[in-house]
């Protein structure tokens, strides 16, 4: 039975993944920061016969992660979700906010890293080995609009930053690839034109089809490439 570790599972992107492995009976364990009021997650997970678990994880939080390593030693996961994000300033221009900035370098970038070694002893225990980073295709310079800066800077670092850890793990059969979803109708991109169902479906056929040759790739939902 496959495993899935998902981030931000709560709503948007990270509940419809949630909610597709669960409909093709995947061992789930949906993070977010407020489980108790994570009302659509628990309705999935109640009649789940123990199949999705909730976990309480702020990704910001060094120890959060740790803590939630911590809960799931011993359990073997196949495929780690780092979906976590904030958009901060996408649709506006704000001159340098350094507050803004860390908040997005450290929820878009550092966590979905700290997430990958602090899970990699449950990856190990699994079969497949995926740190699945949920990425954009803002994060490629062709897109670059002079506008969400932070944002667009934080999915390139991400990228580069997912890029050397595949480098890094590459003897270990380790497959981290970095993926761009397409625009999502979230509450963060509320006007988009995919629906989630759609995304995240072409997504699962992406993921389901990985191997170590795929490594390091930055591609998107069609499991086209992206460029950089
Ligand atoms: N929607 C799109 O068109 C689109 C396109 C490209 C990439 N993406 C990427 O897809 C991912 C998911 O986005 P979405 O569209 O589903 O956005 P969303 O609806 O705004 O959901 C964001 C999720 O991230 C969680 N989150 C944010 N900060 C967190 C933190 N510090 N600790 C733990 N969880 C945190 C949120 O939890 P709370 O409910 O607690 O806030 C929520 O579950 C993001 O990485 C985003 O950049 C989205």
């Amino acid at each position: 039975m496959t495993s899935v570790l998902v981030t931000g599972a709560n709503r948007g992107i990270g509940y419809e993944f949630v909610r597709q492995y669960a409909a093709e009976g995947a061992r789930i364990f949906a993070a977010c920061r407020n489980p108790a009021k994570a009302d659509a997650l628990k309705a999935l997970a109640a009649p789940s016969g123990g199949k999705i678990t909730l976990h309480s994880l702020e990704v910001t939080d060094d120890a959060s992660i740790a803590a939630l390593a911590r809960e799931l030693s011993g359990e073997a996961i196949d495929i780690l979700i780092n979906n976590a994000g904030i958009k901060g300033d996408l649709h506006v221009f704000e001159p340098a906010n350094s507050a803004l900035w860390e908040k997005v370098m450290r929820t878009n970038v550092i966590a979905p890293f700290r997430m990958a070694e602090n899970f990699r002893p449950h990856l190990e225990r699994g079969t497949r080995r995926i740190i699945l980073n949920i990425s954009s295709g803002r994060g490629s310079h062709l897109r670059h609009r002079g506008d969400g800066i932070a944002y667009c800077a934080s999915k390139a670092a991400l990228n580069s930053s997912m890029y050397g850890l595949s480098v890094a793990w590459k003897n270990d059969n380790f497959i981290v690839v970095m993926i761009a979803p397409g625009p999502v109708q979230t509450d963060m991109n509320p006007e988009a034109r995919l629906t989630p169902e759609f995304s995240i479906g072409a997504m699962r056929k992406v993921i389901a089809n990985l191997t170590t040759a795929d490594n390091g790739r930055y591609l998107d939902y069609e499991n086209k490439d992206v460029l950089w």
